[in-house]
């Protein structure tokens, strides 16, 4: 908040304004003042005309170099602020770009990789693709990146890889909250940074919709085929994740990375 102020404070058409109005004016202030101007130190204040003068207050005229000097020196000053104000802020959008590109890239391979799979040989097949495919696509890209590239979800289905942490579980439930009140599922998306004791960490979520192509697998069980409950059965005896319907919210991508 106060980064962005500071920003449109001193954004560079508001700069020159204020440049320009100081210009103007230093003459006067110059004149009026009553106080001493020591620019520099004077050793042998005698010798020196313009240290000498200096210090005798009313009496010097400002001249052209020391009213650009003081303009030039205000306006770096100004500009060294605007740019500590924006460069975390230009950084964190850089960021937060790319971990959106690598969630959505993701949610593509993952759903291309299915929904091959499932046009081929079904969904008792496709499990396998899940099983096996789904995590080797985020541990290939947490490899690739050097982030954590997770999915997960509140109700998992793979308790060792699906259960969300305790930020993620924020996140699943304020998504909830928000496709309550009607905002677009598939465009739900939070990021921050956060601190936790050994370094801080820039966490973006993106959420996991409930299409058509899931339903065989997460929808309602009793419209799932005996074939895929018995697996799902055998594979994971403390499966949370049936029961839901087109357009739920099921899960995130969620992605940690150092920041
Ligand atoms: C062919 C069955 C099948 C289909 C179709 C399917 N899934 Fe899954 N899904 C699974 C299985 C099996 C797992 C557990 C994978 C594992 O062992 O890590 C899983 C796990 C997940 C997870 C990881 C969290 C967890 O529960 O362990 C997410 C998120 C997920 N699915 C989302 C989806 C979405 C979104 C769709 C539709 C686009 C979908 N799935 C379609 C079978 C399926």
């Amino acid at each position: 908040m106060l980064k962005s102020v500071a920003l449109k404070a001193f954004s560079f058409p508001m700069l020159f304004p204020i440049l320009e109005s100081v210009w103007r004016t230093l003459p006067e202030l110059w004149k009026t003042g009553t106080h001493e101007y020591k620019l520099w130190p004077c050793i042998d204040a005698s010798s020196d005309s313009l240290c000498r003068s200096i210090e005798e207050p009313g009496q010097v005229e400002l001249n052209f170099m020391m009213r650009f000097l003081i303009v030039v020196g205000l306006a770096t000053s100004l500009a060294a602020v605007a740019m500590a104000a924006a460069l975390p802020e230009i950084s964190l959008k850089k960021t937060t770009d790319e971990s959106r590109r690598v969630a959505l890239q993701v949610s593509v391979e993952l759903k291309n990789q299915l929904l091959r799979e499932m046009q081929l040989s079904g969904p008792v097949r496709s499990l396998l693709v899940c099983r096996y495919t789904c995590p080797e696509i985020l541990s290939a890209q947490s490899r690739k990146s050097g982030w954590k590239v997770a999915a997960v979800s509140l109700k998992p289905r793979n308790s060792a890889l699906g259960m969300p942490d305790a930020w993620e579980q924020e996140v699943l439930m304020d998504f909830e909250r928000r496709a309550a009140r009607g905002e677009k599922v598939d465009a739900l998306e939070f990021s921050e940074v956060v601190s936790e004791p050994q370094a801080s960490y820039f966490r973006y979520a993106r959420a996991m919709m409930m299409e058509p192509l899931c339903l065989p697998c997460h929808g309602s069980r009793d419209k799932m085929s005996d074939a895929v409950k018995a697996q799902l059965a055998l594979d994971y005896p403390f499966d949370k994740a049936v029961d839901f319907s087109i357009g739920q919210v099921y899960g995130i991508v969620s992605i940690k990375r150092p920041f």
